[in-house]
C-alpha cells in the first residue's frame, strides 16, 4: 500500500498532531522523517491531554509501531523523558524505533542555540532553544555524533572529543561562555546509550519491508511548510525539510512509495518566532484568535502571532508538497466572527501577486488582498455531520477550497478525537 504523508501547510502548528492521531486509528506505522523537540503536538485522548515533542503521535495507538527516522535530530534524555512519561499515564512505548544513523542533540549544541540567538539581538530568529539548528549544521559539516556512535564508547569519546575542541573555542572565544567537559558529557550520554539500545534500529529497512507487507505507513511532518529550510521563509525557518519531499531523504526510501499527501490547515493562520507574515493580526481580532485558539506554544508556551487565512501560502503549499487533500482545522475558533476574510492576493506597490512571490521582500511590504465572507454565530464544537454545519461554515469552507484547487476532506471542530468530520 503507498504511503501517506501529513504535512503542515503553513508555519506549523496546524493541528497536525491531531489529524495524525486520528489517521493512526487505522495505520500500522507512524514515521517522523524530519526535526526533533522542537516539535509540539497535542493530542486529547478522552479527559486526557498529550502533549508530545520527539514521539510520533501514532504512539498512543497501541497498535502503532512510532519510528524515528534517520532525518530527525534526537536529545536522548528527551526521548527517555518522554518515554517515561507515557508509560507513567499508561502508554507503552516500548514499540518506538528510532534510526541508527539520526544524529544526536549535544549539550553545546542548545548551549550553542542560546548563545546565537542572544547575538542575532534584533535579528533573531526565535528559536524553540532546543539545538536543532546546531545539530542540523554538524550534520552538514560532517562534525555530527549519530545515535549509532553511542554504541561503540571509543568512536564516541573520539567524536566528542573533536567536536568539543572546535565548540568550546566557539563558546569561549566567540560567544564567552565557559567551555564543556568532555567526561560530563561521556558519561551521560553513554549512560542513556544503554536506555535507548533496545529501541535502535535500521528504520529504513523497517519501512522498506512495512510497505512490501502492505501495511499502512503514515509519515508526520513536524513544523509547517512555511518553516522548510528550502521552500519557506529563510532565514526565518527551521534547519529541515518538513515538506513532502523530506520523506524520501529523512527514512531512506523512494518517491514511488508516497501516495497520498494530506496538507493540514488551521481555518486562520498564526506563527511563532520572527520573520514576515503578510495577514498578522495586531488587533482585538488577532487578539480573540489567540485566546480562542488557546494560541501558545506546546514546546516554549509562547504566544503565537494570529492572522486571517492565506490562500496565497496555501496554494503555495500545495504545490510545494504536492498536497491531494486539505485536513482543515481549528474552525470552531471562528465561530461568532461576524465575517471572515481571506487573503486572495498580495499588493506591493503597482504589482499585485497572486502566487508566493518570488522575492521575500514583498511579504514584509506587501497588503494583503482580502475577499469577505460572513461568519456564522453558533458553536459549532459539537457537530459531527458536515450537512449539519451553518451553511456560512459550510460556505467557507468550499471558497477556500476553490482557491487552493485541492479538495479539503476532513474539518476538525475541537481538540478530542471525536471532533473530526469527514466531508
Ligand atoms: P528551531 O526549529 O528551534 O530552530 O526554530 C526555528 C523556527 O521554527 C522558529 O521560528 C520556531 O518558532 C519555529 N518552529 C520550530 N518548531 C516549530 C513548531 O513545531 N511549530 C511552530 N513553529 C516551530
Amino acid at each position: 500500500m503507498p504511503a501517506t504523508v501529513v504535512v503542515g501547510a503553513q508555519w506549523g502548528d496546524e493541528g497536525k498532531g491531531k489529524i495524525t492521531d486520528h489517521m493512526a486509528e487505522s495505520a500500522d506505522f507512524v514515521v517522523r522523517y524530519q526535526g526533533g523537540n522542537n516539535a509540539g503536538h497535542t493530542i486529547v485522548v478522552g479527559d486526557e491531554r498529550f502533549a508530545l515533542t520527539l514521539i510520533p503521535s501514532g504512539v498512543l495507538n497501541p497498535t502503532v509501531t512510532p519510528v524515528i527516522g534517520n532525518g530527525c535530530v534526537i536529545d536522548p534524555a528527551v526521548l527517555i523523558t518522554e518515554m517515561e512519561t507515557l508509560r507513567s499515564r499508561g502508554i507503552d512505548p516500548d514499540g518506538v524505533r528510532i534510526s541508527n544513523n539520526a544524529h544526536l542533540i549535544m549539550p553545546y549544541h542548545r548551549k550553542l542555540d542560546a548563545v546565537m540567538e542572544r547575538y542575532l539581538g534584533r535579528q533573531q530568529i526565535g528559536t524553540t532553544k532546543r539545538g536543532i539548528g546546531p545539530a542540523y549544521t554538524d550534520k552538514f559539516s560532517r562534525q555530527g555524533i549519530r545515535v549509532q556512535d553511542l554504541f561503540d564508547p571509543k568512536i564516541f569519546r573520539e567524536k566528542l572529543e573533536v567536536a568539543l575542541r572546535e565548540k568550546n573555542l566557539l563558546l569561549t572565544k566567540a560567544y564567552n561562555q565557559l567551555p564543556m567537559e568532555i567526561g560530563t558529557i561521556a558519561d551521560e550520554y553513554l549512560d542513556m546509550a544503554e536506555h535507548i539500545k533496545p529501541h535502535v534500529t535500521d528504520t529504513s529497512q523497517l519501512v522498506w519491508n512495512a510497505l512490501r507487507d502492505d501495511k499502512y505507513v503514515l509519515f508526520e511532518g513536524a513544523q509547517g511548510t512555511l518553516l522548510d529550510i528550502d521552500h519557506g521563509t529563510y532565514p526565518f525557518v527551521t534547519s529541515s525539510s518538513p515538506t513532502a519531499g523530506g520523506v524520501c531523504a529523512g527514512i531512506g526510501i523512494g518517491p514511488m512509495e508516497v501516495g497520498r499527501v494530506v496538507g493540514v490547515a488551521k481555518a486562520y493562520i498564526s506563527r511563532v518566532g520572527s520573520g514576515p507574515f503578510p495577514t498578522e493580526l495586531d488587533d482585538e481580532v488577532g487578539e480573540r484568535m489567540v485566546e480562542k485558539g488557546g494560541e501558545f506554544g506546546t514546546v516554549t508556551g509562547r504566544r503565537r502571532r494570529c492572522g486571517w487565512l492565506d490562500t496565497v501560502a496555501l496554494r503555495y503549499a500545495v504545490r510545494i508538497n504536492g498536497i491531494s487533500e486539505i485536513a482543515f482545522t481549528k474552525i470552531d475558533v471562528l465561530s461568532s466572527f461576524p465575517t471572515l476574510k481571506v487573503a486572495v492576493g498580495y499588493r506591493s506597490g503597482d504589482e499585485t501577486y497572486d502566487e508566493f512571490p518570488r522575492q521575500q521582500r514583498v511579504l514584509y511590504d506587501c497588503e494583503p488582498v482580502y475577499e469577505e465572507v460572513e461568519g456564522w454565530s453558533e458553536d459549532i464544537s459539537g457537530i459531527r455531520e458536515y450537512d449539519d454545519l451553518p451553511p456560512q461554515a459550510r460556505n467557507y469552507i468550499e471558497f477556500v477550497e476553490k482557491l487552493v484547487g485541492v479538495p479539503i476532506a476532513t474539518v476538525s471542530v475541537g481538540p478530542a478525537r471525536s471532533a473530526t468530520i469527514a466531508k
